[in-house]
C-alpha cells in the first residue's frame, strides 16, 4: 500500500466531513430506540415517523411499491406496519432515514442510491435467511436487520461526498482486478468498513451494531468471529454473487471460515442461495 500525498488531502476532507457529518434525523434515532425494546409501543413509533412529513412520504412509497405487492394502497404509518409488520417498516425508514442524513440537502444521483437500496435490501433479507438457517433468537433477527441495511454505510457516505474518488475506486478495482474493498484500501489506507463504523458510532448505534460494520469485510479469525459478523459478511456475498455472479466481477470467494462458522455444507449454501436471487431480483423490482 502506498499513501501517496493526494491521498492524504483526501483523507483530510474526509476526516473533516466525518466530523460534519450532521446526526440521524430524530424520527430515526427514536424508532431504533422503541422497535429495540422488549415491548415497542406502535402510537410512538407511529407518531416519530409522521411527524416527518418527507420521511413518512418516503416510507409510504416503498410500502406501496411492486415489492411489498399489496392488493390495495397503504395511506398511513400505523397501516404500513400492520399490513408488513414493524420489522420491515423499520427496514424501511432506517435506508430513507440514513441516506437523507448521509447526503444532506444534495442532489444525489438516483440510479446510484437505487443501488445502494438494493443492496441493502437484498443484504438485509439475505441476513435473516441464514438467521433462520442458524436458528438465531429474536433480538438478533433485529439487530441483523439493521446491520443489513447500514452494512455498507461508508460506502454510501464516499458515494455521495467523495463521488469522485468513489469512481476512482470502482475503476481501480476494475483495471487492476481487485475487491472494490482492495481498492480503497490501497488507495486510501482504509475501507469504507472502517469509515462506516465511524459514522455507526457517532449516530449513537448500538456498539454491537458498530462492531459487525467495522468487521464485515474481515480479515476473519475464526477464533474471535461473531455468528452475525459472519451472517453479515456471506449475505453480502450472497447478494453481489445474485448481481454480478461469481465470474462477471472481482468479488472475492466466499471464505471457508465462514461458511464453518455458519455450519453451512455446499448444498444448504447453493439452496440459500437461489432464495437470495429470488430476493434480489423482487428488491430490483421495487425501484422498478
Ligand atoms: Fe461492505
Ligand atoms: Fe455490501
Amino acid at each position: 500500500m502506498v499513501i501517496n500525498a493526494e491521498a492524504i488531502v483526501i483523507r483530510k476532507h474526509l476526516e473533516q466531513s466525518l466530523r460534519e457529518l450532521p446526526p440521524l434525523p430524530a424520527a430515526i434515532t427514536k424508532v431504533i430506540d422503541e422497535t429495540s425494546k422488549a415491548d415497542p409501543d406502535l402510537h410512538t413509533i407511529d407518531k416519530a415517523i409522521s411527524s416527518d412529513t418527507v420521511l413518512a412520504a418516503k416510507v409510504l412509497r416503498i410500502v406501496n411499491s411492486a415489492y411489498y405487492g399489496l392488493s390495495r394502497q397503504v395511506s398511513s404509518v400505523s397501516q404500513a406496519v400492520m399490513i408488513i409488520g414493524l420489522s420491515q417498516v423499520r427496514t424501511i425508514t432506517l435506508s430513507v432515514g440514513s441516506m437523507s442524513a448521509l447526503s444532506g440537502n444534495k442532489p444525489i444521483d438516483t440510479e446510484g442510491t437505487q443501488r445502494f437500496w438494493k443492496h441493502a435490501f437484498g443484504t438485509s433479507a439475505a441476513c435473516q435467511i441464514l438467521a433462520s438457517q442458524c436458528g438465531l433468537d429474536h433480538k438478533s433477527l433485529d439487530t441483523l436487520n439493521t446491520i443489513g441495511i447500514l452494512h455498507d454505510v461508508g460506502r454510501m457516505f464516499l458515494f455521495v461526498n467523495f463521488d469522485e474518488v468513489y469512481d476512482r475506486f470502482v475503476e481501480t478495482a476494475k483495471e487492476k482486478n481487485w475487491t472494490y474493498e482492495t481498492s480503497e484500501r490501497e488507495l486510501l489506507g482504509e475501507s469504507h468498513a472502517e469509515i462506516g463504523a465511524i459514522i455507526a458510532e457517532k449516530w449513537g448505534l448500538p456498539i454491537e451494531v458498530v462492531d459487525v460494520i467495522r468487521n464485515h469485510e474481515g480479515p476473519f479469525d475464526p477464533l474471535n468471529l461473531s455468528k452475525i459478523t459472519a451472517i453479515v459478511h456471506v449475505a453480502d456475498w450472497l447478494n453481489k454473487d445474485a448481481y454480478y455472479g461469481a465470474n462477471k466481477d472481482p468479488i472475492g470467494s466466499l471464505s471457508p471460515i465462514l461458511t464453518e462458522a455458519l455450519g453451512l455444507d455446499s448444498e444448504k449454501l447453493s439452496q440459500i442461495r437461489e432464495s437470495v436471487r429470488k430476493k434480489v431480483s423482487e428488491a430490483d423490482q421495487m425501484f422498478g
